[in-house]
């Protein structure tokens, strides 16, 4: 199966009350972990990569590690620019063979995110690219959802028809709560459902996307801090609200920082049991089992996709 954009993935999973993992990659233990999850369970991918993970990995070596899982897993997946921040990043993704991309454009004035946002999307639908907009902006590391200041952070629901309407993107980021990284709420999690709610209603049937949703998994983070690690505090979104994100309007859940800490954990763990190893193998092969494990668990229990490939 060729790659596939995010059309057909997202109409399927807004129908059927799911939604699709977006994970990051940047290595090929990363790509075999969420692909062999993935096959196990029969579920649609999207792996996506950031601008840093592209200059860290090169958008060569990311390609065909991405081919080689189409080979292995028959799977219909989506090569996904992650946070793209211009034309020319977007550009030349979708000339390099991506077959969606993020225009990020939330920290511009409202006319000028809809301006590069439409010059995107323009670009990418005639190459039969699907683009991911974003209104909106996600709090910060320091998170701090009942702070005032930071309503002005949310999406406006008041502006998603228009933003939609002028510049043709096929899916939209909004700020819920959520926030990038591993300290995502300094008191009880709480996403502003109400916000989704009255998006869902004034976009009938369009795909929305949720960033910063990694559970940031209390397992894993007792697991870095038992064997030398430091991350008092780190704290994620709970799964049961991502469960009923899917069930919304939700169909593309990004997670990114879930798979480092799997990944550290279990490097950490290595080290501190074996502390003479030195072959990459003896920790890279049990991290990326852990991904593998990890995946698995978030497409059955948290995202509801396995099965609908
Ligand atoms: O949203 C950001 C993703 O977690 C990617 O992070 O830019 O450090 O690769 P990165
Ligand atoms: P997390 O940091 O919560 O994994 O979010 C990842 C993300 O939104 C990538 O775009
Ligand atoms: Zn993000």
């Amino acid at each position: 199966m060729p790659l596939v954009n995010t059309i057909d993935m997202f109409k399927k999973a807004y129908e059927g009350g799911y939604a699709i993992g977006a994970f990051n990659v940047n290595n090929m233990e990363i790509v075999q972990g969420i692909t062999e999850a993935a096959k196990e369970v029969n579920a649609p991918l999207i792996l996506q990569v950031s601008s840093g993970a592209r200059k860290y990995a090169n958008h060569t070596y990311l390609m065909k590690l991405i081919e080689a899982a189409i080979i292995e897993t028959d799977l219909p997946i989506a090569v996904h620019l992650d946070h793209g921040d211009s034309f020319e990043l977007c550009k030349s993704c979708i000339d390099g063979g991506f077959t969606s991309v993020m225009i990020d454009g939330s920290h511009l004035p409202f006319e000028e995110n809809i301006a590069l946002t439409k010059k995107v999307v323009e670009y990418a639908h005639a190459h039969g690219v699907t683009v991911e907009g974003e209104l909106g902006r996600l709090a910060g590391i320091e998170d701090a959802v009942n702070v005032s200041a930071e309503d002005a952070q949310f999406t406006r629901p008041e502006e998603v028809e228009e933003f939609v309407g002028r510049t043709g993107v096929d899916s939209l980021a909004i700020a819920i709560g959520t926030s990038h990284g591993a300290f995502k709420f300094s008191g009880e999690p709480k996403l502003r459902f109400d916000i989704l709610e009255e998006i869902q209603k004034k976009l009938p049937g369009f795909p929305i996307v949720l960033h910063g949703a990694s559970s940031v998994i209390p397992e894993y983070v007792d697991m870095v801090n038992k064997y030398g690690g430091n991350m008092p505090g780190a704290k994620g979104v709970p799964e049961d609200m991502l469960r009923k994100a899917a069930s919304m309007a939700v169909c593309k859940i990004n997670i990114d920082s879930d798979l480092r800490l799997a990944m550290t954990a279990t490097i950490r763990k290595v080290f501190a049991e074996t502390p003479g190893e030195f072959d990459p193998r003896k920790y890279l092969g049990p991290a990326r089992s852990e991904i593998k494990k990890l995946v698995q668990h978030k497409l059955v229990n948290v995202l509801g996709c396995a099965g609908k490939a």
